[in-house]
């Protein structure tokens, strides 16, 4: 039987449970830029939740939505059913999306979903298109994409990998960390788009026509907060154009 106050029962992700249960940091409640412990005491929340609470804690304008929404009808099934609001917001991201290239949007509920699925997307908009041989997913090291079997495939986290077989088709180009050459840097650093090209050396050992996609961090996180070098995610862009090779972002 579970202890009622015990913190033993829920295993913490990406945590070292025994230290943190030894000495638990609680989050109570939260407004604006502060989280408010236990005790009272005030946080500053400098990573914004997970960067997944950037307009403040409890908005209020959000607050109330979901209380006006959760009040009306708290789901709908997606599947062979739906809401009027997720077209809406789908027509309404569309809108605010940066070319009219954008068309169409799928839904998820985190990161590690909407990466496994958007590479999912990826293999099967090639083999709709009949290029079959198109099977390979390309990432980059030190990328973080998520704990999925997808994601941590393309990430280049080692640690991460140690306990899984992962997905087989699947290759890595360098990362842009560089403490030689971008140490102090401000803003994006001025050297280091010629690091893109290494998905050239990727493209050369198994030919364009194995790869299906690319994923990369625009800003990667979760390894560190990597900056792309100026010219670095154009570059990229220029080569999977060039290539017939989907980029994800
Ligand atoms: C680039 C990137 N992809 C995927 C994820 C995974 O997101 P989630 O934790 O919502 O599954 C993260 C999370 O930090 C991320 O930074």
């Amino acid at each position: 039987m579970a202890n009622q106050n015990s913190l033993e029962h829920l295993w913490m992700p990406f945590s070292a449970n025994r230290d943190f249960k030894s000495s638990p940091r609680l989050m109570n409640e939260g407004e604006g830029m502060y989280y408010k412990k236990q005790d009272g005491t005030p946080v500053l929340d400098g990573t914004a939740g997970l960067w997944c609470c950037n307009a403040g804690h409890a908005n209020k304008k959000i607050v109330n939505a979901i209380r006006e929404q959760a009040s009306k009808l708290d789901f709908a099934p997606s599947f062979q059913m739906g809401h009027p609001l997720g077209f809406e917001a789908a027509q309404k991201l569309l809108q605010i999306a940066p070319s009219n290239d954008f068309q169409y949007v799928f839904f998820t509920n985190s990161g590690s979903e909407s990466v496994d699925t958007a590479l999912k997307i990826a293999l099967g908009y090639q083999q709709h298109l009949g290029n079959s041989d198109k099977t390979i997913l390309v990432g980059r090291n030190r990328a973080y994409h998520g704990v999925g079997f997808g994601g941590i495939s393309v990430g280049g986290l080692a640690y991460n990998k140690i306990h899984f077989s992962l997905l087989n088709n699947v290759d890595h180009i360098c990362d842009t960390h560089s403490l030689e050459k971008n140490a102090f840097s401000k803003g994006q650093p001025d050297w280091g788009k010629e690091l893109a090209d290494d998905l050239l050396r990727v493209i050369e050992k198994h030919g364009a026509d194995q790869i299906a996609a690319f994923i990369t961090e625009p800003v990667a996180g979760s390894t560190g907060v990597l900056v792309p070098p100026k010219g670095y995610l154009e570059r990229i862009r220029e080569i999977c154009t060039e290539h017939n090779i989907l980029l994800i972002f």
